[in-house]
């Protein structure tokens, strides 16, 4: 065994398959089909969503005005006032008490008719598409019975006019004015502008356009080409809202989950922590409109076949920042909210939170079954919170599956293993449903660490790994890129996963998006401008395995005699099937630079149908997708029509390749 390279899929329950050593040289791979193994969750793979990288506001979230409602700290942060200098006006913010949820609106005092432009930038520009519809609406009133007429405009960075549309009429009561106009032309850096003409006192608010080609057309809705994207890796889960985005700077900062729900308009501003948490990526215009909000993170996971897996604040703001705690007394209103949440969810539509929903468009319940408490949170006073969240939980809501933090990654915060064997030994008596581990380390870690769940302690509760991408150059690095390398090495970790799936439940990479102009924090799954979007190498990995998960684990042997040096380590293998289709699935990483004929024997079963084969690979380690080339690195698709169960299939050199090979159990 010393010269042979031996890896055993199924340490745990198959051991005595590894006195099995075939005579042939190269590397076989043995699959006994007969024998089905764990299931593998139907959750195994999900994405993670977070606000950070413009991932809402100006990303996933359609809108593309930025500050519609005057609310950000500037009140006029993205909007430009144009006038001539003979023209006679005032513009004033107002607030508004009784406007509680969005009190700021903007008033504009025209003395004489002379036009005056409002202009708004959008988000690093306004993605406009020659043919598409854009709906505009504002909030509006006059004073008295002034008389007003607006000329919305859609222009390019040239300033030529793509669309337009006029309003008038305004009365002396808020009311919401819209109109729908079609652009002439395409412009990634466009912008809006409003000529107001006039005379007396007109106040705004709430200026919004949104395109009309929405995911599904929904009003207030999300950006079709992104989630087109998501729905395409068919997650199990979605996670969200985050990320440290929960927790925020300060306590208040955190998420508030009913601060974004109802009316957009009367959905709470909040700053977003991503804002100024970087010195070097300082995005002082980051804040949070909430139109992407609880419903719309439900609904998304609905419509994407995923189940939804809200993270909540639990009374402890970012341990990386102020690390605020609320005191044990002051705790109950987070934990109602908690509990209300899982009304909001599941709650019929006559319940009070059910009704909310229902209220909003969605009279069934949404089925949350999953709820993290905490993010990266660590030390006793989490577990303290988290102790009181599980009791009134499971008191009220049994079946609700509780995700307990493991701090943050061990190697980024302050005694990261220690704290995490403190809060694992904490956790195998509370038992949570999962503990949520996450890794940002150096491409290297991910392939010699293959084998990290191998040995792991299978007493207590199951692993979420909920968040982990490997890190080109450090944690969080502006210099990280998605190369090749990082991408294949995750698909080596990957398999290790894979084949613990009776531990690790469920997996996500994070960050799931960014924006190419406004990003905090690199890498990150999908990236996109303002009208083109793409998944990176690390998005087809993931892919591969989440459309390939299968039901159960198969055991499986790899052995290479031929291959005696180091770097023939480097060859992984795991195998599922799908009782679904029928279909067998082998996942081989080859993150060597040479090609390997691969023999496969698949025991205990007939095969006899075509099968396929995907195949991930680039040419360098270096390479990867970008908007210039967005399919650099994408999976080709082939058949694959084996003579028996017997059979060989070459390998390509830094490859991921998925074999789906139709089987019939003898
Ligand atoms: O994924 C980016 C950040 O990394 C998350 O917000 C946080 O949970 C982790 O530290």
């Amino acid at each position: 065994m010393n010269t042979t390279l031996l890896r055993i899929t199924f340490l745990f329950l198959f051991p005595v398959l590894g006195l099995f050593c075939p005579a042939q040289s190269g590397p076989q791979i043995t699959v006994d089909a007969g024998r089905t193994g764990s299931a593998i969750s139907p959750t195994m793979y999900g994405v993670f969503f977070e606000d950070i990288n413009f991932a809402a506001d100006g990303g996933l979230y359609a809108e593309l005005v930025k500050n519609r409602s005057f609310e950000f700290d500037h009140p006029l942060t993205g909007w430009q006032v144009m006038k001539k200098p003979s023209t006679k006006a005032n513009l004033l913010i107002l607030r508004d008490e009784t406007r509680e949820r969005n009190p700021r609106y903007i008033r504009l005092q025209l003395e004489e008719g002379q036009p005056f432009r409002l202009h708004n930038d959008g988000f690093r520009g306004m993605g406009i598409r020659n043919g598409a519809t854009y709906r505009f609406a504002l909030q509006a009133r006059v004073i008295h019975d002034d008389l007003f007429t607006l000329r919305i405009e859609l222009v390019d960075e040239n300033k030529n006019v793509l669309a337009e549309a006029q309003m008038s009429n305004i009365s002396q009561e808020w009311q919401t004015y819209q109109c729908e106009m079609q652009a002439s032309e395409t412009a990634e850096k466009g912008g809006l502008n409003i000529w107001i003409k006039g005379q007396g006192t007109l106040d705004l608010d709430m200026v919004s356009l949104f395109p009309k080609d929405t995911w599904k057309g929904r009003k207030n809705g999300l950006r079709a080409d992104l989630v087109q994207l998501l729905a395409e890796l068919q997650p199990g889960f979605l996670r969200f809202p985050g990320g440290c985005i929960v927790e925020g700077f300060d306590l208040s900062q955190r998420y508030q989950w009913k601060h974004t729900i109802g009316e957009p308009s009367e959905r709470i501003l909040n700053i977003n922590r991503w804002n100024f948490e970087f010195k070097h990526r300082l995005t002082l215009d980051y804040f949070q409109s909430y139109g992407l909000g609880f419903y719309e993170f439900f609904l998304l996971a609905e419509d994407i076949g995923a189940e939804p897996m809200p993270i909540l604040n639990c009374g402890m703001a970012c341990q990386f920042n102020t690390a605020e705690l609320v005191s044990m007394d002051d705790l109950d209103p987070y934990v109602q909210d908690a509990l209300d949440l899982i009304e909001f969810a599941n709650g019929p539509a006559d319940s009070y939170w059910g009704g909310i929903r229902a209220e909003m468009g969605h009279p069934e319940p949404f089925q949350m079954n999953m709820l993290g408490i905490g993010n990266e949170q660590w030390g006793p006073q989490y577990i303290e919170r988290y102790t009181v969240f599980a009791a009134a939980i499971q008191e009220n809501y049994p079946d609700i599956q509780l995700i307990a933090a493991a701090g943050s990654d061990a190697t980024i915060f302050p005694n990261g293993q220690e704290e995490i064997d403190y809060l694992w030994s904490q956790w195998r008596n509370l038992e949570p449903d999962f503990v949520d581990e996450h890794f940002y380390r150096r491409p290297e870690w991910f392939l010699e660490n293959v084998d990290w769940y191998d040995d792991y302690n299978r007493q207590g509760p199951k692993v979420f790994v909920g968040e982990w991408a490997s890190q080109s150059v450090g944690v969080a690095s502006p210099d990280n890129r998605n190369t090749w390398e990082t991408a294949l090495y995750e698909a080596a970790f990957m398999i290790g996963l894979e084949r613990n799936a009776d531990l690790v439940r469920m997996t996500c990479y994070a960050p799931l998006f960014a924006h190419e102009e406004a990003w905090q924090w690199r890498p990150d799954l999908i990236w996109f401008d303002n009208l083109r979007s793409y998944g990176t190498a690390n998005y087809y990995v993931q892919k591969l395995f989440s459309v390939n998960a299968g039901t159960h684990l198969l055991p499986l042997q790899l052995f290479d005699d031929s291959h005696q040096n180091e770097e023939a380590k480097h060859l992984f293998a795991g195998a599922v099937f799908d009782e679904n289709t029928g279909d067998i699935i082998i996942k081989v990483v080859n993150a060597t630079n040479q090609s390997h004929v691969v023999q496969f024997e698949l025991e205990n079963v007939e095969v006899k149908e075509t099968g396929l084969v995907y195949l991930l690979t680039s040419e360098s380690l270096d390479d990867e997708n970008t908007l210039q080339e967005p399919d650099k690195i994408v999976p080709q698709e082939n058949s694959i029509k084996p003579e028996s169960s017997e059979f060989s299939h070459e390998i390509q050199p830094l490859s991921l390749t998925v074999l789906r090979i139709p089987a019939t159990k003898r």
